[in-house]
């Protein structure tokens, strides 16, 4: 058991599986990270000896800019649960390409067979040209939520219940009983993700977990107390994730040198793609809070504003970060890196003990 393994209230640490090519940055910087299965399945085993309980995969169709070969999300995932003994890998579905009877059923087998350690990230899209070049329609921003809300309690009706009946404008179910069901019960996390308002009432309602791209701490806890409060109104519980790009060195001044090396080596024309497909999907959302909406340059390099939480500099004043965002409520941080095995096995030795050491001091503080 590794000495970072989180006690029950703990904050969690989830890292994203570079699965497609060209790391998590849009930029020309060295990167020592590699998206074949080879690497990953050392990194899947580094991280969960680090302490990391879960590695979210991503998906990708298509390639449009950067981001050259994108390795499938849920045959990569159960690749990384051949490789571990503890670690959780969420896996990421898209709606539309995906039937919830197929997820439903692939993952439960999944699930026999890594002995309950799958879970899910319903995304619902944001990449125009990626739904066209594969023929599936492109819905507006709005109506994809409403399909991924409908595929979400399907997947949990599925899972959990026999002679499962729905009939939704998306799917439709008539008597249809699993089996068998997951092992998990009752059943594997199903996490969703976004920053919109339609995001924000699909975590408050239907998913288990809440992914946001990166923020501030003041913008993270509007968002947070907005979806805790919705939740509440509708007896729904859900937990927090949120993207961080992990920069820590020794001092404050190697972190941000890093930092300033990866925006000045940006590939500027696909930082520009990306931005455009990205704030499309963001400005699609009716009241503009989507991810990207607001989204510079410099966060853009960072394919989800990881910049912008700002775990950049010393293990200490990252993990004082971590603690403060454990504050407003945040239940995970999910992190990307620079060079990923390196850099997850330095967070495991210097970050990860130091946040533990803050979340006893504070537990100790009178209330
Ligand atoms: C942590 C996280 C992971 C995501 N992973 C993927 C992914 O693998 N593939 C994908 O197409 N979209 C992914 N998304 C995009 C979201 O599902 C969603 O489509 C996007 O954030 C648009 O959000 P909006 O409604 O706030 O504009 C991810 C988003 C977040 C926050």
């Amino acid at each position: 058991m590794s000495q970072n393994a989180p006690a029950a209230d703990d904050i969690k640490f989830a890292y994203w599986v570079p699965n497609v090519s060209g790391g998590l940055v849009v930029s020309k910087i060295e990167q020592r990270t590699d998206w074949s299965l080879e690497y990953n399945q050392k990194l899947a085993r580094t991280a969960e000896a680090a302490g990391f309980e879960y590695a979210l995969s991503q998906i990708r169709f298509t390639a449009g800019y950067g981001a050259q070969y994108q390795h499938e999300s849920v045959s990569f995932s159960q690749a990384l649960l051949h490789a571990t003994e503890k670690l959780k890998v969420i896996a990421a579905i898209l709606p539309g390409p995906w039937h919830p009877a197929v997820v439903a059923k692939q993952l439960a087998t999944i699930d026999h067979i890594s002995n309950g350690r799958i879970a899910i990230n319903v995304v619902s899209g944001w990449f125009k040209d990626e739904f066209t070049s594969i023929g599936e329609p492109w819905l507006e921003h709005d109506e994809r939520y409403r399909r991924s809300n409908e595929f979400i309690r399907a997947i949990r009706g599925i899972w959990t219940e026999d002679d499962f009946t729905f009939k939704g404008d998306f799917y439709r179910f008539n008597n249809y009983t699993l089996s068998p069901k997951p092992v998990q019960k009752p059943h594997p996390e199903i996490f969703q993700g976004g920053s919109s308002r339609a995001a924000r009432d699909n975590a408050a309602s239907v998913s288990d977990w809440y992914f946001t791209n990166g923020n501030t701490v003041d913008n993270l806890k509007s968002q947070i107390d907005d979806i805790r409060a919705k939740a509440a109104q509708n007896n729904h519980s859900v937990r927090i994730g949120v993207n961080a790009f992990v920069i820590a060195r020794d001092t404050e001044e190697e972190a941000r040198a890093v930092l300033d090396d990866i925006v000045r080596h940006a590939h500027v024309e696909a930082v520009q793609a990306f931005g455009h497909a990205a704030k499309e999907a963001g400005k699609a959302s009716p009241e503009g809070e989507g991810n990207w909406a607001k989204s510079t340059f410099e966060d853009l390099v960072q394919y989800n504003d990881g910049f912008r939480t700002n775990l950049i500099g010393t293990p200490l004043q990252i993990a004082q970060r971590i603690v403060a965002l454990k504050a407003i409520g945040v239940d995970l941080v999910l992190a990307g890196f620079l060079h990923f095995i390196e850099e997850v096995e330095y967070f495991g030795k210097k970050v990860l003990p130091l946040v533990r050491e803050l979340e006893r001091e504070r537990e100790a503080q009178p209330a």
